[in-house]
């Protein structure tokens, strides 16, 4: 193969250095993929409207990652209930005709604050942090929970908006 633009000694000095330059790409390329890992695991903050959203005694759900969320108007404030049934995960449904929670996979009944009503499940729903972030939302942040029933009904697990 001939370079027809130059003379051979050029042509061979060109061809080291893109292949210098290609071997370099390659290796910053593999020593940038060690040194910055990628998270792939779904963030556990949500940003989930506007406080006004949020007036009415109506529940609201959210999935953040794999937890269920209701967002419920209490009467101190706002609460986010993480539905997962805390005995072995499994979602439980709201029933409006005795305003509580049934978990469908061994029975276990919440009331609207979370508390067991009826088990097998061992303790109360978890709560989720609440605040009003920078752009004035609502937002859930799942990554902080507790179902302590001291530490539930203060922030940042009851908003009052
Ligand atoms: S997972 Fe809810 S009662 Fe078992």
């Amino acid at each position: 193969m001939s370079c027809p633009c130059m003379d051979r000694r050029t042509c061979l000095k060109a061809g080291l250095a893109g292949l210098v330059l290609s071997g370099a790409g390659g290796v910053f390329a593999a020593v940038n993929s060690l040194s910055s890992p990628v998270n792939y695991s779904p963030s556990l903050v949500l940003e989930a409207g506007a406080p006004r959203d949020f007036l009415s005694t109506a529940m609201h759900d959210f999935q953040v990652a794999d937890r269920r969320i209701t967002v419920v108007r209490g009467d101190e404030g706002l609460y986010a209930l993480v539905r997962n049934c805390t005995h072995m995960g499994c979602i439980p449904s709201f029933n409006e005709a005795d305003n509580r929670f049934h978990c469908p996979c061994h029975g276990s009944v919440f009331n609207l604050a979370g508390d067991v009503l009826r088990g097998p499940a061992p303790a109360p729903l978890f709560r989720a942090a609440l605040a009003v972030n920078s752009r004035g939302a609502v937002e859930i942040n799942a990554g902080q929970q507790d179902n302590d029933p001291q530490n539930r009904n203060r922030a940042p697990f009851l908003l009052e908006v």
